[in-house]
């Protein structure tokens, strides 16, 4: 006690120089504080200062001692009753004590991270009526006890991450009618302090629960938190989320998820439909199926980055499964897939990741304004027969692939001159890993020609001289048939064949002269020596109205074996030929005899 009576006189002295001497008083600042009258503010910050200087003007409304060896606070804080703002960060306070605040009413915010702070009293915050901050972040803080901040009704912010908080007793959180943000991230929590939750229900719009060691979502492990917006789980050692455990959070935007050992589909996604931030990058998955986040309607950010196993990607994965809309007995399947309404897409640092879907965009390309595919494993990014129209996008990062600058990225070719162009859109550089010519440059440098889509140029020429020459052939082919054949008819029409040992004709026309069937033409007729055959070398053909009739004649003669039956055909018609021979015009009369 004779410490705080020393500390009463020291008070009582301040008390009697103001009052004699006012002025000076209001102006006192020790040389290591820096005093803003006007503001009413002082500063100490990084001074040295073992203890709170009880010598500042009393009417302070925002007092700094951050970076100093503060050890106690003694009763010397109550000096300053104004006060609306206290940092006391970086200090080595190991206790608040008890009722240091008391004459504090107006407090509203109070910083004591970065002490030795190991135990809290439910006292030591007795008269903080205004408090609606309180930052105990990074100090040792190993459990939290029934009612602890229970003299704190207008707090809105309380933070407690980077202690040591193993458990949180289930009224620690009694009477916080009014927290919006409770920060309990970088603790030692093994599950989720869902009874100590249950008080904050009507306010609490922030929970962040992240670098903790929770390893299961419960069913109904943040019941009744109905207005809770943002949750943030992160870096825990999540790998089961069981199907409601989401449930009751019908007001919930944003999920950090991230850095878990989540593997396997979350049903529990279905019961949070309102959220459009998603983060669930740094997990185990290893393919992401189709309809994977299929109940998430109105997602507008996803980050799925930092997968160590992530190989594969399903073209459909930001599809949702058909609405099934029900009404009464009646339930109708709408036809068309839609696609989640993502505008902000971060897939980035998937080491395995190699193969980009062609489809992926197809539906998300209407509304994406920011991708981000940086470095992944994507040696190209073939956009297959799909043409996307990116309307919105402003930011596109493909870099840090092990791009092959060909044909393939010739879109995003054409990206880099558009940005060149229309600075709106943002493209980062991208620099192609190959073809070795182009190896660490940077794509926009290239020249089209360089992507060796010139290709296709030449390639279409050359199909087409192909097929030209292809016709051409087939023609002159078609052309030297056809004279041939004439040829052939010219030859073999001055052939004429004369009834002779069988006499089934008999030629009337004498102008014809015999042969035996040794002409060269018909050389090929040997067996067949009972017949002779007339020839008139200047013969040609005028088939005129018995064309069936001639034109069997060569036909004989090549087909010799069947030359009876044609023979036979020919002469029930009882035609005659016509032919030019040697100028005149001869009529050859066939019968049969
Ligand atoms: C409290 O002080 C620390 C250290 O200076 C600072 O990082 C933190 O943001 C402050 N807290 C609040 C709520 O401003
Ligand atoms: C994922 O992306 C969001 C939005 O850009 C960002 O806020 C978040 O930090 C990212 N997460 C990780 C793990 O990088
Ligand atoms: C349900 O069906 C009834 C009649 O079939 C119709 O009047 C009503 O509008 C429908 N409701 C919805 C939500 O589609
Ligand atoms: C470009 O290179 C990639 C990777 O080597 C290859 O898969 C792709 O087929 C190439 N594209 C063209 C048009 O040659
Ligand atoms: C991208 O590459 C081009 C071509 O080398 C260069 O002119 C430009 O400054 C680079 N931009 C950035 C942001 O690095």
């Amino acid at each position: 006690m004779g410490l705080d009576q020393s500390w009463l006189f020291a008070r009582w002295l301040v008390v009697v120089v103001m009052v004699a001497t006012p002025k000076v008083v209001e102006t006192f600042c020790p040389s290591m504080c820096q005093c803003d009258d006007s503001l009413l503010e002082a500063s100490c910050s990084g001074s040295r200062l073992d203890s709170v200087p009880i010598l500042l003007n009393p009417s302070l409304r925002s007092l700094h001692l951050a970076h100093n060896r503060i050890a106690s606070l003694r009763q010397s804080v109550s000096f300053y009753g104004e006060l609306r703002r206290l940092d006391l960060s970086h200090n080595v306070l190991h206790s608040l004590g008890l009722l240091h605040f008391q004459p504090l009413g107006q407090l509203e915010w109070l910083n004591v991270s970065n002490n030795l702070v190991s135990s809290l009293e439910m006292e030591s915050f007795a008269g903080l009526a205004s408090l609606t901050v309180l930052d105990l972040s990074a100090n040792r803080l190993t459990r939290l006890t029934d009612d602890l901040f229970a003299e704190l009704p207008s707090l809105v912010t309380l933070i407690l991450s980077g202690n040591k908080i193993q458990t949180v007793a289930s009224g620690a959180f009694e009477s916080l009618r009014k927290l919006h943000t409770l920060r309990l991230e970088d603790n030692n929590l093994g599950h989720v302090p869902t009874a100590a939750l249950v008080p904050l229900a009507a306010g609490l719009r922030s929970l962040h629960l992240g670098k903790n060691l929770i390893e299961t979502l419960e069913d109904g492990a943040f019941r009744h938190l109905a207005r809770l917006r943002l949750l943030a789980l992160n870096d825990n050692a999540i790998d089961r989320v069981d199907p409601l455990a989401f449930d009751s959070l019908v007001s919930l935007d944003a999920l950090d998820l991230s850095f878990n050992r989540l593997d396997g589909p979350i049903e529990a996604f279905t019961t949070v439909s309102p959220l459009t931030h998603l983060d669930l990058s740094g997990n185990m998955w290893r393919q992401l199926p189709a309809n994977f986040l299929s109940g998430l309607p109105r997602l507008q950010t996803l980050n799925i980055s930092y997968m160590e196993y992530l190989r594969s990607v399903d073209p459909a994965v930001f599809h949702m499964t058909r609405p099934v809309i029900t009404n009464g007995s009646v339930v109708t399947i709408s036809t068309s897939p839609k696609v989640l309404p993502i505008v902000n897409l971060i897939m980035t640092n998937n080491a395995l990741w190699n193969h980009l879907p062609p489809g992926l965009f197809h539906g998300l390309d209407a509304h994406l304004v920011r991708l981000d595919l940086s470095g992944n494993a994507f040696e190209t990014l073939e956009m297959g027969r799909h043409h996307y129209d990116w309307p919105h996008l402003n930011y596109l990062n493909v870099a840090y692939n092990p791009l092959e600058c060909n044909c393939s990225l010739l879109w995003l070719w054409n990206m880099f001159q558009q940005r060149n162009h229309s600075p709106t859109i943002v493209v980062v550089n991208v620099t192609c890993s190959g073809p070795p010519p182009f190896s660490g440059l940077p794509l926009s440098s290239l020249e089209q020609s360089n992507l060796m889509c010139s290709l296709a140029l030449p390639v279409s020429i050359i199909i087409l001289l192909v097929m030209s020459w292809i016709v051409l052939t087939a023609g002159l082919i078609v052309l030297v048939i056809y004279w041939r054949r004439r040829q052939n008819l010219r030859r073999e029409s001055r052939l004429m064949i004369i009834k002779s040992s069988h006499h089934h004709y008999h030629h009337r026309d004498h102008a014809f002269q015999h042969h035996n069937g040794t002409s060269p033409i018909l050389g090929g007729v040997d067996g067949v020596k009972q017949q002779h055959y007339g020839v008139d070398s200047n013969c040609s053909p005028a088939l005129s109205g018995h064309h069936h009739v001639g034109a069997t004649i060569p036909h004989y003669y090549h087909h010799n074996h069947h030359l009876q039956q044609a023979q036979l055909a020919t002469a029930t018609t009882r035609d005659e030929y016509t032919y030019h021979c040697a100028g005149t015009i001869k009529r050859i009369p066939v019968t049969v005899v």
